[in-house]
């Protein structure tokens, strides 16, 4: 690709674009929210035209000039995307999610026994044990990605190409990722990866493009740049610490927790959950796919019942029947299902940000629209929002720009507890030390912050303190000086182990 320029009613995505890929190769495409990553990959993909009066650019693949109509064109000349708003469909099965629009087909009708067959090896092959037959909308959003991922390695495509893929795995799923992408590799075909988790990107990729404000600033063998010079090449300046005062915080013995949870149980998923979260503290819950991190924020904001256990709020026992219950207490809850549970794709920025503080924002019924307007610039100022303004349809800003746009809906309420599934999400290393930095002086502020992160580092540089989940069960807590990526690690495998010589016991 080369030359690219790409504009949407007159502003630049795209203004000096090139991305070059040698056959065979596993290439890197990073940048910060809104450089530009996803709208490349959409004009190779078709998804994206380049016809507007104000786009230029051509693009070559396999020698050819080519310029692909449609997401389908590319597929059928060998180009398998994985965008990175996952795109299944929830409803339909695992399967028929794997092999839509190329059923195989037998004496004219869909061979179903083959359908099943093929998508249960292809999940397979990447490690994911589930019944195909069920439909995607009943996994949680890391096995969706991926099933998204089986998808496009199941094609037989020439050129793979992964935008954000490992946004909401662990580091288990990531190292099964890492070698579906060294089989790929192997089998002579090229990958694309765009990831904000540059570590891992040392391990797979060969070759390296970086994309700054719209243009391509940097190529170069991946072993030939430091993770530093990457960074500040993709910034275009060096980044910022998240500042944080070790062991600021320290719960006052006897001090009532804002949150307390007991014994908390929910079928299928919860067992055993106990946890508490003082005013002013940061707690991050830890552990494994599946291991009940969601389902735990879920029970304390009203989204789901417990079957079983108690749970105390503001020194009172609570009971809620709904969200609508947990807000009126002063309970916000970003969750990590953005396309499911949070956006709505047509709704400006400032609609998406202010929609659940309507309620105090209206005055008589009438939205008080200065105060509404005063809110949505603040915080677009302060988590730096890539957007024209607060009117555009949030559906136009970059995958991680939409998320600041939840944080802030949630963060805009001024809760006492704040839960945060996944808050970095998709979100570039210099925005995370922003948003670190305002958890922090959030928390300075006494508020209670509860949080999820597949990134046991994130844990570590933003909690005061760590539960450690596993089986729907809360097995242990880190704190103080113990705290590190080593010691979460450990906890959660001593109790794997643990696990599995009772099973051995029967
Ligand atoms: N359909 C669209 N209409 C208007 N603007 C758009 C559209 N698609 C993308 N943009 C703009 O183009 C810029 C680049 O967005 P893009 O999605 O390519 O960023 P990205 O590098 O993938 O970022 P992220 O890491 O957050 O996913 C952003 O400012 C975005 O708002
Ligand atoms: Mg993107």
């Amino acid at each position: 690709m080369q030359g690219i320029q790409k504009y949407f009613a007159g502003v630049p995505a795209v203004r000096n674009g090139s991305l070059s890929l040698q056959a065979g190769e596993v290439h890197a495409l990073i940048g910060q929210n809104g450089a530009g990553k996803s709208t490349m990959i959409k004009i190779v993909t078709g998804a994206y035209n380049l016809d507007g009066p104000q786009d230029a650019g051509g693009i070559r693949f396999e020698g050819r000039e080519v310029r692909f109509q449609s997401p389908k064109q590319a597929r059928e000349s060998g180009i398998s995307t994985i965008y990175q708003e996952i795109n299944l469909v929830p409803f339909a099965s695992v399967a028929e999610n794997i092999f839509l629009g190329r059923e195989p087909r037998r004496l004219g009708l869909i061979d179903w026994p083959r359908i099943h067959r093929d998508a249960q090896r292809a999940v397979e092959s990447v490690g994911l044990s589930v019944d195909v037959r069920k439909p995607v909308s009943s996994l949680s959003t890391a096995a969706q990605q991926m099933v998204a991922i089986a998808r496009a390695v199941s094609v037989d495509a020439k050129l793979v190409i992964m935008d954000e893929s490992t946004s909401s795995l662990d580091d288990r799923e990531v190292d099964v990722l890492f070698d579906v992408i060294r089989r790929l590799k192997a089998d002579g075909r090229t990958v694309v990866f765009v990831s904000h988790r540059l570590d891992g990107l040392y391990a797979i990729c060969d070759r390296v493009t970086v994309m700054r404000d719209g243009q391509t600033v940097h190529v170069s063998a991946m072993a030939d740049i430091s993770k530093l010079d990457l960074v500040t090449t993709m910034l275009g300046k060096e980044l910022a610490v998240a500042h944080r005062k070790a062991g600021s915080h320290k719960p006052v013995a006897g001090l009532a927790p804002l949150l307390k949870a007991d014994a908390l149980q929910a079928a299928p998923k919860l067992r055993n959950i106990s946890l508490q979260v003082h005013a002013g503290e940061t707690v991050g819950l830890a552990g494994l796919l599946g291991s009940g991190r969601t389902e735990t924020m879920r029970l304390v904001f009203g989204a789901d019942r417990p079957d079983g256990g108690t749970l105390h709020f503001n020194n009172q026992a609570v009971d809620f029947n709904a969200p609508s219950d947990a807000i009126a207490q002063g309970i916000a809850y970003l969750s990590e299902d953005r396309k499911i549970e949070g956006i709505f794709p047509d709704l400006s920025v400032r609609e998406n940000m202010t929609m659940v503080m309507l309620p105090q924002l209206a005055k008589l019924g009438v939205v008080d629209r200065a105060a509404q307007m005063r809110i949505v610039d603040a915080f677009i100022a302060r988590l730096g929002i890539k957007t024209s303004g607060p009117e555009q349809p949030i559906k136009e800003l970059s995958g991680g720009n939409q998320q600041k746009v939840l944080l802030a809906r949630w963060l805009a309420l001024s809760p006492k507890l704040l839960l945060l599934d996944e808050p970095t999400r998709g979100i570039d290393v210099g925005a995370k030390a922003d948003i670190a930095n305002l958890i922090h002086s959030l928390a300075a502020d006494g508020m209670g912050i509860l949080m999820s992160a597949s990134e046991l580092e994130e844990l570590v540089s933003m909690g005061d303190r760590v539960v450690v989940v596993r089986d729907g069960t809360s097995i242990a807590e880190i704190s103080g000086d113990g705290l590190s990526e080593q010691s979460i690690m450990s906890a959660i495998a001593e109790c794997r182990s643990a696990h599995a010589s009772e099973a051995q016991h029967g």
